[in-house]
């Protein structure tokens, strides 16, 4: 079976960094993934106790082994501090294809560091995973989610009916995608025209 093989190296844009994430970042995570007003749109449920937390990294490291995922650790340029997760799952070298997932804290919203640390993901999956395409799902509620899809030139291509269970109910995502072409044609030859 062919799986990827990342070679990654620690990544930074005009604000962020983005790095892998180890067991010493156990207590930054936590403080994300055990609050439910960050998690409530993600497929996570919240984190009660540390330990899920560790066993979640766990499993980023299990799937970065297997080439099937990557989750990244986004902080600030000047600060050790995990502010924010970024991802790429469901990799898949023969359909070079995969679905991103991000977070961040609350306090840091609106800033537009998120557009950015999508713009430093696409540049990975597209210049040096040779991505075809790189689609995420956002429950059609989530319009700060939506929002940043579409800054990042996703496009918008679907509803998928009652694919997400929120709130004890069953409601509607948006299917987002973006493929190589876009990618091309809102780039320099290096990806300088994605957001930085
Ligand atoms: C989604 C999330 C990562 C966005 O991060 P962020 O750094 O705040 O995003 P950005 O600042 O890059 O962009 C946010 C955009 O939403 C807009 N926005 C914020 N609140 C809004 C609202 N109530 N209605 C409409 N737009 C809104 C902002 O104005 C901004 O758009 P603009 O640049 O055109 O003004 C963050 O809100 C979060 O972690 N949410 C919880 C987890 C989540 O939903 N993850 C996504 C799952 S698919």
């Amino acid at each position: 079976m062919f799986r990827y093989t990342f070679n990654f190296q620690t990544q930074t844009t005009a604000r962020l960094k983005l790095q892998r994430i180890s067991l010493s970042h156990c207590y930054d995570l936590f403080e994300l993934y055990s609050n439910e007003e960050i998690i409530q749109f993600t497929d996570n449920e919240p984190h009660l106790r540390v330990a899920q937390t560790r066993r979640m990294i766990r499993n980023f490291e299990k799937g970065f082994q297997r080439g099937e995922q990557i989750f990244l650790g986004i902080s600030l340029l000047n600060s050790e501090k995990i502010i924010g997760v970024i991802g790429l799952s469901h990799l898949n070298v023969r359909h070079q294809f995969g679905v991103i997932h991000f977070l961040l804290a609350k306090p840091f919203w609106n800033q537009g560091l998120m557009t950015e640390a999508v713009g430093a993901m696409l540049r990975y999956a597209f210049f040096e995973l040779k991505l075809q395409r790189l689609e995420g799902q956002v429950y059609t509620g989530n319009v700060v989610g939506c929002r940043v899809m579409e800054k990042s030139h996703f496009q918008r291509e679907g509803l998928l009916r009652k694919n997400f269970f929120i709130q004890r109910k069953f409601e509607d995502s948006y299917l987002y995608g973006i493929i190589w072409t876009d990618v091309l044609s809102i780039s320099e030859p290096n990806g300088t025209k994605l957001p930085q």
